[in-house]
């Protein structure tokens, strides 16, 4: 495995590759099971795997945790090479010294769940998604299913301005108790462990009970009374269109419809989702 701290060094190495293809794994690094199974499912449908660690200052708001947002690099490093990884990138920069000028903006798909709160997240995020593509040229990206509108704006992205890389979703990876992996669960102390969990719970029982349910305001206050049962604090429960992330307003037409949930357990702020279709989860 090569890690490669510049774009230049890592479009050298790349360059000498024959007709192989290359899948790309963006992250921000705190690697853990659910980035090894992007890794994995990457390794299944490519012959060169990168991942590049780079925790993207212009995708933070002003309040959210860019300085405290753990940089394990050394453990990290150990958890690619370990997964079979070929070539890690982990520039110290991304944007020029005295910023970027030209990036790029989401709209209709941003500005619902998650970009409610996030203003700006989205844009940070398909701009450096952008320069990542550009520098590596991957054939695929694999991006997880737990930051769900992120990947369909980043497929938006790409069917939008014609990009020559197909994205691929990976499913959520869990702990035993349903807790989805995620490198802020790190920051919960051992009782806001437990009650995290219960997000997960509210889902389950959410789709358990959905038959019984005569309309979109019963189905959500089981989950908010569940949650608040635990004290969790809900920023938003929704059921949304899969593809369009438009609220459902049917509670018969579930087939393609899936519950996302963002909620603050002391002072983290975790999400979740779950498909509503019959044959998945
Ligand atoms: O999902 C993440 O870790 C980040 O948003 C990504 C896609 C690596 C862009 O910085």
């Amino acid at each position: 495995m090569k890690v490669c701290g510049t774009a230049t060094e890592i479009q050298h190495e790349l360059a000498s590759l024959d007709k192989e293809r290359i899948a790309l794994v963006p992250t921000m690094g705190c690697l853990h099971e659910g980035h090894i199974s992007l890794i994995e499912k990457a390794k299944r449908l490519a012959d060169v795997v990168v991942v590049s660690i780079y925790v993207n200052p212009l995708q933070f708001g002003k309040n959210e945790d860019l300085s405290i947002y753990p940089r394990p690099f050394a453990d990290d490093i150990k958890t690619c090479q370990n997964a079979g990884v070929d070539f890690v990138f982990h520039p110290e920069s991304l944007y020029p010294d005295h910023g970027i000028q030209v990036g790029l903006q989401v709209h209709g798909l941003s500005q619902k769940l998650c970009g409610i709160s996030r203003k700006g997240h989205f844009d940070g995020v398909v701009t450096v998604v952008n320069i990542l593509f550009n520098i590596i040229r991957p054939h695929l990206a694999v991006f997880g299913e737990k930051d769900f509108q992120q990947l369909r704006i980043i497929q938006r992205m790409v069917a939008d301005l014609h990009m020559q890389v197909e994205v691929v979703g990976a499913n959520i990876v869990r702990d035993d108790d349903g807790l989805a992996k995620s490198s802020r669960n790190r920051y919960l102390s051992d009782d806001e462990r437990q009650q995290a969990k219960e997000i997960y719970a509210a889902l389950q029982l959410m789709k358990r009970q959905a038959n019984q349910c005569s309309s979109i305001q019963e189905f959500l206050a089981l989950g908010y009374k569940h949650l608040h049962q635990h004290r969790i604090e809900v920023e938003y429960l929704e059921i949304c269109d899969e593809v369009t992330l438009e609220p459902i307003t049917n509670i018969r037409i579930f087939s393609t419809a899936r519950i996302f949930i963002a909620a603050k357990v002391g002072s983290t702020r975790l999400i979740d989702n779950l498909s509503l279709s019959n044959h998945e989860e």
